[in-house]
């Protein structure tokens, strides 16, 4: 059956246009007898080419209603999940099938049908589903969790387990043959569902695309609310108003670009760099009056700067240098962000009245305890996704200023002692740092980035687009990388990203693309090419 795919897919080019294998009809009766008892079908509407479909305004987590879609059948299907919880889920099912299924992830604590990124996969020709993760809320609000456990198990995990099974059912039923490839996509919360998926459900994927994971759920959330309460106005003399961010990253660019051998405004190596503080200090003579900070300033910055460590051990790894840009949504507010004090209130103590103030380090070890909703991706012996002869792919923008691009480090390196080391784990998973990224996309240095993974397609202001725009190929796109690998053993031994003129218009002009590589390699320019080109660099160990 495998084989026989293949070669109709030879016919045509991939992620280019899909291929047509004759869809069904797009009504209620067509699924009906696909679903199991506990699900009813809300919703199902065709939509013609270059048509929409979304919710707008009642979807709090993803208002944006997608157009421009291929021609297909919309579903959305509601799972009675528990006697006090359920979920929905969104079903994208293009005319022009690839003949794979793909679940899309979600973000923060959101709460909505992830329209915009299945929008994406249908246009690759997927069926593509994505679930509201069982609750209506916007990515920092934690209030619907409050004594709601089945409503955190449907969130940690149950709603992507439960949408998979029904959703890979259902385009059974709508095609004329057979799901042939199951893959996920998913950044940050996204990449924690996809890791946690492959540890309870090894089987469910056959390829995942992880972004950016937010793991470590009882550390990362409690880590927020600590990192949070670093720089409040109530700090004193310590707190800096964020207006300073941009000199702060503008001196560790400075100082720390050269560190990777290449002057080219992008930290590529940051825990190389030794960063003398005292430039940024306000006392040092010729300091910029307008661009400096006080002695006690400085040591606010250095906390940030610095691993969270809980009785002698690492509760979470420092934000790295380069990552500065990124700070003023987790530091520049009156209180900690959502993300950090609603776990508190919401998931771990269903105290609505918990205050930051109230926060010491005991928290880590009681979320480790409670494990809310089971979210936590901890699970490190993922061999069975190995013996499934799946593949993972997963990434993390080294500029990342919510979550720290050391955990996924130390995600990986534990999950690699669990399995039997770093080199067998790169048979079958991989992981690539993204210089100069930002959370799951973005730049402000200029720097390559967009590989086609989740939400990217999506900062594209001008016109929908999905794969990479110019470049559909397994070598610039992640997910179509991850197809080779999983379905003809293609090893993905770097990936190219690349960065338009103007990051959010692809019709701008190529700036710069370069090849991410797979950890612990890193790219190493040639010395002699055009640094903004490709070819130029090569992955070496
Ligand atoms: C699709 O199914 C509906 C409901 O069962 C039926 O009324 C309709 O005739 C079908 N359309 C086609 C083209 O088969
Ligand atoms: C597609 O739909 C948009 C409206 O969403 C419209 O402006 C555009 O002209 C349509 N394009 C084609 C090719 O029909
Ligand atoms: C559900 O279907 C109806 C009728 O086909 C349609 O008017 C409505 O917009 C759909 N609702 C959603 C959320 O898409
Ligand atoms: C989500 O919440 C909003 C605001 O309370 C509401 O208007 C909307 O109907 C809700 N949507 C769903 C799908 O429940
Ligand atoms: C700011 O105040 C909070 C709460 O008192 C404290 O936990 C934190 O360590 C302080 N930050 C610095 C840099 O002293
Ligand atoms: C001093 O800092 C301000 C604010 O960042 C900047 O606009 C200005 O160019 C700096 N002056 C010098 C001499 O670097
Ligand atoms: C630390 O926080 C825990 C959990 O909120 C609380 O039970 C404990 O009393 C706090 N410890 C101190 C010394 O405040
Ligand atoms: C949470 O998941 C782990 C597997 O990662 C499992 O062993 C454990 O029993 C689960 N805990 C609960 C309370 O379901
Ligand atoms: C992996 O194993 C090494 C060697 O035993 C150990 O030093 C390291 O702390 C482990 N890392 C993780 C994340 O478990
Ligand atoms: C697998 O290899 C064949 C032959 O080169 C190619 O046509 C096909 O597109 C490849 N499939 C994927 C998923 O890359
Ligand atoms: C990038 O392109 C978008 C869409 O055309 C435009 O709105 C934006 O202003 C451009 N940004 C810059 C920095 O030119």
């Amino acid at each position: 059956m495998r084989a026989h795919t293949v070669a109709i897919l030879a016919a045509a080019t991939l992620g280019e246009s899909a291929v047509g294998l004759s869809s069904g009809n797009c009504s209620a009766a067509t699924f009906v007898h696909a679903l199991p008892s506990n699900a009813v079908i809300e919703n199902v509407t065709a939509v013609a080419q270059n048509g929409s479909f979304g919710e707008g305004a009642s979807n709090l987590g993803y208002p944006a209603i997608p157009t421009s879609l291929p021609q297909l059948c919309a579903v959305i299907v509601k799972v009675t999940s528990s006697p006090s919880s359920s979920f929905r889920f969104g079903l994208l099912l293009p005319a022009e099938w690839n003949s794979r299924f793909l679940e899309i992830g979600n973000g923060g604590f959101a709460g909505g049908i992830n329209w915009n990124d299945a929008a994406t996969g249908a246009r690759y020709g997927f069926a593509t589903a994505s679930t509201d993760t069982g609750h209506n809320a916007t990515a920092e609000d934690g209030s619907w969790a409050l004594n709601a456990p089945e409503k955190l198990i449907d969130w940690g995990w149950r709603a992507i387990h439960g949408t998979a099974a029904i959703a890979k059912d259902m385009a059974n039923a709508y095609y004329s043959s057979p799901v042939q490839y199951a893959y996920y996509s998913g950044c940050s919360t996204g990449g924690r569902q996809g890791l946690r998926e492959a540890q309870l459900y090894p089987d469910t994927f056959d390829g995942l695309l992880v972004g950016a994971p937010a793991w470590w759920t009882s550390h990362l959330q409690p880590w927020t609310t600590w990192t949070g309460a670093l720089n409040l106005p109530i700090n004193g003399t310590n707190h800096f108003d964020v207006s300073l961010l941009t000199a702060l990253a503008t001196e560790i660019v400075k100082q720390c670009d050269s560190a990777d051998g290449v002057k080219d405004g992008i930290i590529s190596a940051p825990d190389l760099c030794e960063f003398n503080y005292a430039a940024l200090d306000c006392s040092t003579p010729g300091a910029n009056a307008s661009a400096c900070f006080t002695a006690a300033q400085l040591e606010t910055v250095k906390a940030l700067h610095a691993p969270y460590i809980v009785d002698g051990k690492l509760a979470m790894a420092p934000l790295k240098k380069g990552s500065e840009r990124q700070w003023s949504i987790q530091i520049g507010g009156q209180e900690p962000s959502g993300l950090g004090i609603g776990y508190e209130r919401y998931f771990l103590f269903n105290d609505p009245s918990y205050k930051w103030e109230q926060y010491n380090d005991s928290v880590i070890g009681i979320a480790d305890q409670v494990q809310p909703g089971n979210a936590t991706a901890y699970a490190f012996d993922m061999s069975a996704v190995r013996d499934h002869g799946a593949k993972i792919i997963m990434y993390h923008g080294l500029a990342d200023g919510f979550i720290p691009t050391g955990s996924s480090e130390h995600f990986y390196e534990a999950v690699a002692n669990a399995t039997g080391g770093i080199t067998s784990l790169r048979d079958w998973f991989r992981f690539f740092f993204i210089p100069g990224m930002g959370h799951c996309s973005s730049t402000s240095v200029g720097a390559p980035w967009y590989i086609g993974s989740a939400s990217q397609a999506s900062t594209f202001t001008t016109r929908p687009v999905h794969s990479v725009p110019g470049f559909q190929d397994r070598k610039h796109d992640a997910l179509l990388a991850l197809m080779s690998w999983v379905e003809n053993g293609t090893v993905v031994d770097s990936l190219v990203a690349t960065v338009w003129k103007n990051q959010t218009n692809p019709d701008s002009g190529v700036l710069r693309q370069r090849p991410l590589c797979p950890y612990p390699e890193t790219s190493k320019w040639d010395r002699t090419g055009n640094i903004d080109e490709a070819t130029s660099w090569a992955c070496t160990a």
